[in-house]
């Protein structure tokens, strides 16, 4: 059963993820090892999210490290998915900043040859208008990382034709591994 570290940050359209990833996903026997940054754990643990996809996946949901001592309660992933990501996460991931369980697991596995990356920033205009975002997006890149990115996938400039995250492009990637 191949394993997906799914990390999930706070942005919007992140009440998509049960139904529209992580269900396609388990139905198509992959392993779903998900952690969320401390602001995504608020909100999922919040409204029951964390614990109906810790009952779909059969794994802990994390947003906090471990104690030392304690075993890794995450099976080793053949693939990671970042998704959805915030342009805080994007900034983050490309200076290497590990600064909560989600960002330490996602910047561990871009530093692994063995683990490939694929990352959906789930940003607006604004985001990308900062000085620093394409330098963040370049720096990505150099890592392979594969960046879902684009007026194709997530139009910035011109109307969305469907609502919500860009789900059927984000599982067609996942499987294409
Ligand atoms: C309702 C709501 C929706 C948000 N949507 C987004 C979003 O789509 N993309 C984004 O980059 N930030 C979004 N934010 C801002 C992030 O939640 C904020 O930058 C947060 O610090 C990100 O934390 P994280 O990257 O650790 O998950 C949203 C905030 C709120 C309250």
């Amino acid at each position: 059963m191949p394993v997906l570290s799914l990390i999930a940050c706070a942005a919007g359209g992140i009440h998509g993820l049960r139904p529209s990833l992580v269900e396609p996903l388990v139905r198509d026997g992959w392993q779903v090892a998900i952690t969320l940054t401390p602001t995504a754990g608020t909100w999922l643990s919040g409204n029951g999210e964390a614990a109906a996809l810790a009952e779909l996946t059969g794994l802990a949901v994390r947003w906090n490290s471990r104690l030392p001592g304690e075993p890794r309660p995450h099976p080793e992933p053949d693939l990671c998915a970042v998704v959805p990501a915030t342009a805080n996460a994007v900034a983050k991931l490309a200076l290497g900043i590990s600064d909560n369980q989600a960002m330490t697991a996602a910047n561990e596995m871009i530093g692994r040859p063995d683990v490939p990356v694929l990352a959906f920033p789930c940003i607006n205009l604004a985001h990308t208008r900062h000085p620093a975002w394409a330098g963040h997006l370049a720096a990505l890149r150099a890592a392979d990382v594969n960046l879902l990115v684009g007026e194709d996938i997530w139009p910035l400039t011109t109307p969305r034709k469907e609502p919500g995250l860009p789900w059927a492009r984000i599982l067609q990637e996942i499987r294409a591994y």
